[in-house]
């Protein structure tokens, strides 16, 4: 089946961005790419429509033909949109929008272009290929409230999803640090995560001459998170 194999081929990755998907939305995916987000929303009976956007003809070649191999009820509820960010996009026209698979940097460029997309009534759904904490340092500052936040690991690497709207949210130190959410809700992906990390920076600093002073004090708060975590003790 057409469905299935588009099922198959989701990533982890993508699968736990598509559960952030409010259930009924009308959806935005910039930077779709290969366009397999978008039929696994519409699959999973998420999704309401979806709006496929990517700056560049080839990807959007590729989303086409995942999209015809989905079925012909599937592609009757997507469009596709040659376009830069959410210029492609009209106010008011999607409930959810997502940025998955691309550079924090990029993603805050794309959101701040066209702040007038993203009201109070949009949920963003970001997955940041790298610098999560430049991410939500730009989201504090861009007055985001985080409504859900997870780890995710695939091939031994730790990939943060992370949803949120416009409103008010007092964004700690450690929320940038280790994830609004994730730190007051903290799960097993979120342990692992702290695990590997204490584990990465103590071998940087046991290194001698190898750490500097930022080094240090990273793996400093990393352990009193752990601690913190591992002993049950509030954020
Ligand atoms: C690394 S792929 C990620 C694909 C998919 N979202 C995922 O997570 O697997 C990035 C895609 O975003 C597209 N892209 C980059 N900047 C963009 C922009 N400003 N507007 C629309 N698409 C963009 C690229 O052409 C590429 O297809």
């Amino acid at each position: 089946m057409a469905c299935d194999q588009g099922c198959l081929r989701l990533s982890a990755r993508l699968h736990a961005v598509a559960e952030f998907v409010p259930q009924g939305a009308r959806v935005a995916d910039i930077g779709t790419d290969h366009g397999r987000l978008l039929v696994e929303v519409l699959t999973r009976r998420r999704a309401q429509r979806v709006i496929g956007i990517d700056c560049r003809t080839d990807p959007l070649r590729v989303a086409r033909s995942t999209i015809d191999a989905a079925g012909a009820e599937i592609a009757a509820r997507v469009e596709l949109r040659l376009g830069d960010g959410l210029a492609a996009l009209a106010p008011g026209e999607v409930d959810a929008i997502v940025i998955a698979g691309m550079g924090a940097r990029r993603i805050c460029t794309i959101v701040d272009a066209h702040r007038d997309r993203v009201s109070a009534a949009v949920t963003l759904i970001l997955q940041p290929a790298n610098d999560w904490q430049h991410l939500r340092s730009w989201l504090a500052g861009a007055q985001m409230r985080p409504l859900g936040e997870r780890i995710v690991w695939e091939r031994g690497r730790a990939h943060l999803v992370l949803a949120v709207t416009p409103g008010s949210w007092l964004w700690e130190p450690d929320d940038i640090s280790f994830g609004p959410r994730l730190r007051r809700e903290p799960d097993e992906s979120y342990r692992a995560w702290l695990d590997v990390e204490q584990k990465r920076m103590q071998a940087i600093v046991a290194r001698p001459g190898a750490a500097g002073p930022t080094a240090r004090v990273w793996c400093e708060r990393v352990a009193a998170e752990w601690t913190r975590v591992r002993e049950g003790v509030p954020a």
